[in-house]
């Protein structure tokens, strides 16, 4: 992970940023003219009511009077108006932001290497897709532009207390450095506790979305106490972090509402001062105004930290997104072979292969299939069997050897054009939280729920689909959490058979079903594997025998290869794993 951007403003990371707002130019410099108004539009209520008084109610001009009074108004209404739109405005153009953003981290991710994955934590890839770009987004809605908005209504402020009356302007300049360096003080402790919020967060986020996931392993082993101690723990934790930011709130508005009160106090003495003793008689509606300034230049600096904290957290949480978009970690697609159809052919010839640097997995794999042919490939747990898989639809790159597809390198071909032949059951079926048909068409839409159907019956699972309370319309809810394992692994059959494909691919589930799922199971097989290239990696007997070639495995080397018979005859491997398989069958 990129370092977490220490510097307080990095400049390139938000030039990066600003490129984002781009295709919205319009947009961008409409809220930055929204900024500019508002600043202009807050001073001149302050002005026409100094003017109200000095100019109108001192001089008795009723005609002024109203005419300054409507002024006056009409800037309210313009104000109000211009803060509506600057509101909205600069909120479309974070959540725009947001939306490319997340689109184009998504599109990044769907292309990256299974070893990325392999690497990653899934929690905190979901935490940069989704909250950390609702930070990205508040950068523009809450940070950057209500910053610059309130620094430009500051300046205009101050500005106009100058204009109006310097040495007014001077005292109320000499308290800023107070209420500066308080709200230094602030951000800073604010910074630290916010940090500590959010990790609280994210841990309370990590351990209910990990305990409700293995709610099954805590019932079972009874850990509801030791679990709800722990959750207290955390919630204890939480809360301590978040009264934190409450105390220190609670320290500072006050100490900001006396600064400021005792500026207008200091004002109203002093220009009080100045009228008794007549160096100036025109001061009564400059304290006025004065009173309206200093709300319009110390309140900002009131907020001013909280803004800079979200500024803050945006910038660091869009360094994380940045760097995962900077992750150059796709799988070459340099192939150029692209096929309507292959024949099936297979080839592994000395393929070697690890999926850690120094830890190889493969130790020189070789075997041919050729085309239509059912291969078994058994062996121990660990053996490498579900790697050939891995290795045949690329999903890593092998570190030598070749793998060859009718007579072609895989390499050669393009990636989608050799996953469009090669159908894979893999052995824990994944379904989405969708319908069964869609699951099974994947939203194929050249996929009819007829040829669904029809598929269904030739593999001989309508009946079981069409027992289900909806049908094919069935939703299987969360990783098809409402179906049993085997019921599962009939859905991704058909899920296989459907896309017709030129070799098919079987990672046999190790568990075991009931009789009844264990013969449709067998059929199903039989069936989808009839007339393709199919390599199986088997665990039933039945599956194995029918093979016209198995290969056996074991730590990543193929030992033994033949017929079921010609494997039996040798007794070596294949006897013994075949024998103490038969036992068991038997005894069950
Ligand atoms: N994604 C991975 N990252 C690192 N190592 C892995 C990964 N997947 C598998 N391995 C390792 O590779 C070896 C072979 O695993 P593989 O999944 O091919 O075994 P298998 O023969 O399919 O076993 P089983 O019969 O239990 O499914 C194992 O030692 C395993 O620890
Ligand atoms: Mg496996």
């Amino acid at each position: 992970m990129s370092k977490e951007s220490g510097k307080a403003f990095d400049t390139g990371l938000f030039k990066r940023l600003l490129a984002h707002t781009k295709p919205y130019k319009v947009t961008f410099y409409s809220v930055a003219l929204f900024a500019i108004l508002l600043s202009a539009f807050a001073v001149l209520s302050p002005y026409f009511l100094q003017q109200i008084v000095d100019e109108a109610i001192k001089k008795s001009d009723a005609e002024k009077l109203l005419f300054l009074v409507l002024a006056m108004l009409g800037v309210l209404l313009a104000q109000v108006i211009c803060q509506l739109l600057f509101n909205y405005y600069a909120n479309w153009l974070g959540e725009s932001v947001i939306k490319d953003v997340r689109i184009k981290l998504f599109e990044h991710m769907l292309d990256f290497r299974m070893k990325y994955f392999d690497n990653s934590s899934l929690g905190v890839l979901v935490t940069r897709a989704v909250a950390d770009m609702q930070r990205i987004g508040e950068i523009f809605s809450q940070g950057f532009f209500v910053i610059v908005a309130d620094l430009l209504k500051m300046i205009a402020a101050a500005a106009l207390m100058l204009y109006m009356n310097w040495k007014l302007a001077l005292i109320v300049f000499a308290l800023l450095p107070v209420i500066l360096y308080a709200t230094r003080l602030f951000q800073q402790a604010m910074k630290v506790a916010f940090i500590e919020v959010r990790a609280q967060v994210s841990n309370l986020n990590s351990f209910v979305q990990e305990r409700l996931t293995g709610m099954k392993i805590v019932q079972l082993f009874t850990r509801e106490k030791i679990e709800s101690d722990k959750f207290r723990e955390i919630n204890e934790k939480h809360k301590k972090a978040w009264l934190k930011t409450v105390w220190y709130n609670s320290i500072f508005f006050p100490i900001a509402e006396i600064v400021s009160s005792v500026a207008i106090g200091l004002v109203v003495w002093y220009g009080g001062l100045q009228n008794v003793t007549n160096i100036s008689d025109n001061v009564a509606g400059t304290i006025f105004a004065y009173i309206l300034c200093i709300e319009i230049l110390f309140r900002p600096l009131r907020q001013i930290a909280d803004k800079f904290n979200t500024l803050q957290m945006g910038m660091v949480a869009a360094n994380r997104v940045f760097s995962i978009l900077d992750t150059e970690s796709n799988i070459d697609d340099l192939g150029t072979v692209e096929k309507t159809s292959v024949n099936g052919d297979i080839k592994f010839s000395d393929v070697r292969f690890g999926y850690l640097k120094d830890e190889e997995v493969l130790h020189g794999v070789s075997f041919d299939a050729k085309a239509g042919e059912t291969i078994a490939i058994v062996g121990a747990t660990g053996a490498g069997k579900s790697t050939i898989i891995n290795l045949l639809n690329r999903f890593y790159e092998i570190n030598s050897g070749h793998i060859l597809i009718d007579g072609i390198d895989s390499k050669d071909y393009k990636l989608a054009s050799l996953r469009s032949h090669i159908a894979v059951v893999l052995q824990d079926v994944f379904l989405f939280a969708d319908t069964i048909a869609n699951n099974i068409s994947l939203k194929d839409e050249s996929i009819s729920i007829e040829a669904i159907e029809q598929a269904a019956k030739q593999i001989g699972v309508h009946e079981f689909i069409a027992s289900l309370p909806e049908g094919y319309q069935y939703n299987v809810k969360e990783r098809g959490s409402m179906l049993s394992s085997g019921q599962r692994q009939l859905i991704a059959f058909l899920r296989a058979y459907v896309s017709n494909p030129s070799i098919l691919i079987l990672d046999e589930a190790t568990s075991s079903v009931d009789t009844y799922s264990e013969r449709l199971i067998q059929r199903a097989t039989e069936k989808i594997t009839e007339g393709r290239t199919s390599i199986i990696i088997a665990h039933r007997l039945a599956t194995i025998k029918k093979a016209d070639k198995i290969l056996v495995m074991d730590a990543g080397k193929i030992v033994e290869s033949g017929t079921h018979y010609e494997l039996l005859k040798k007794g070596g491997y294949y006897n013994n794993l075949y024998e103490a398989q038969f036992m068991e069958e038997e005894v069950a």
